[in-house]
């Protein structure tokens, strides 16, 4: 099975995970729970939502993190800012990432944009060195898009 292959299955099982829900937080809470217990080698997994300049913590599994990011600031606060995908195949190496869990080595964020605002990102660290490419970038992006798509308006 290709990553490609994974994640259509995926964006399936969140599809009809998600029905005619439109929570967000019952959402995303489920998206994140689908996300981490299906992927390997992925040690966190959740939500971060905007609240003005900062980005707070949302529905996640994982070790606890931290709880408020202001935007421009670390992984997320970088992706929410440029709103685009940003992936790190060694957070060593980002200026200004936020360490939440020592065990975390590589990460990709992914913007949530609705109606044209950041609204939030969704975050997934693993602990292997370039654990993600442009299979899970493009995975995930669909992965985040069956979620906006399923908030009430
Ligand atoms: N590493 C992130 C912080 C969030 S945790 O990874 C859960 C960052 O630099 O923004």
């Amino acid at each position: 099975m290709t990553k490609a292959d994974v994640y259509d299955r995926l964006a399936n099982e969140l599809e009809a995970l998600l029905g005619d829900e439109g929570d967000l937080v019952a959402n995303a809470a489920n998206c994140a729970a689908l996300i981490f217990r299906s992927l390997p080698d992925v040690n966190w997994a959740g939500f971060y939502f905007r609240q003005d300049d900062d980005l707070v913590l949302g529905p996640f599994q994982g070790e606890p993190a931290c709880e408020r990011i202001p935007i421009g600031k670390g992984v997320c606060g970088a992706c929410a800012e440029r709103r685009e995908t940003v992936v790190v195949p060694d957070v060593s190496e980002f200026p200004g990432h936020i360490a939440c869990d020592d065990a975390s080595v590589s990460e990709i964020v992914v913007p949530l944009i609705r109606d044209g605002r950041v609204i939030g990102v969704l975050d997934l660290d693993s602990p292997a060195a370039g654990r993600f490419d442009a299979a899970d970038q493009a995975g995930l992006e669909k992965l985040a898009a069956i979620f906006l798509a399923s908030l009430s308006p």
